[in-house]
């Protein structure tokens, strides 16, 4: 498998297998401390194979000065498995719930989470510390 990395307004990687596109996560930079997942996926016959988790460590190596990734979830107090996975997914990948939220016109209470990334800065060559 691989990882491309193209830029727009975001900056987004794409995991690519025999030729086939199969995941993609969006990122931002909100403000210059942190970065954000904006969008993420990964083809549902590709789901539980590690896809997700090497496009989250792909989109660290696109962080240069910002000290935390957040992500905006459905919140594990909604009733929908789908969404519960997704949140045990970014547990999995160190994330931790920060509060949730339901924004005006959403239909679902959200979770926001955050992940510290200080320790992935530390284990970095020099030159990016
Ligand atoms: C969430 C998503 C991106 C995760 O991608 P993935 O490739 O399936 O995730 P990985 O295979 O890398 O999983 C990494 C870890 O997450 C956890 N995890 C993943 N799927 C899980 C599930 N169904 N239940 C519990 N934990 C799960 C596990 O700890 C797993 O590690 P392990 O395989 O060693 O146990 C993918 O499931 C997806 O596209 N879901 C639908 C769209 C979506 O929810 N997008 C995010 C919107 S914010």
């Amino acid at each position: 498998m691989s990882i491309m990395l193209w830029d727009s307004f975001l900056q987004n990687l794409a995991a690519k297998i025999d030729g086939n596109y199969i995941g993609l996560l969006s990122l931002d930079f909100p403000y210059p401390n942190n970065s954000n997942i904006y969008w993420m996926a990964v083809f549902r016959n590709y789901q539980c194979q590690g896809v997700g988790c090497k496009l989250v460590e792909a989109a660290y190596s696109l962080v240069i000065t910002a000290r935390t990734m957040t992500v905006e979830t459905l919140s594990p107090n909604v009733s929908d498995e789908n969404y519960l996975k997704t949140y045990k997914f970014y547990e999995s990948c160190g994330f931790e719930p920060l509060f949730n939220l339901k924004p005006q016109d959403y239909k679902w209470n959200m979770v926001y989470m955050m992940k510290n990334l200080n320790q992935i800065h530390q284990n970095r060559p020099e030159k990016y510390s």
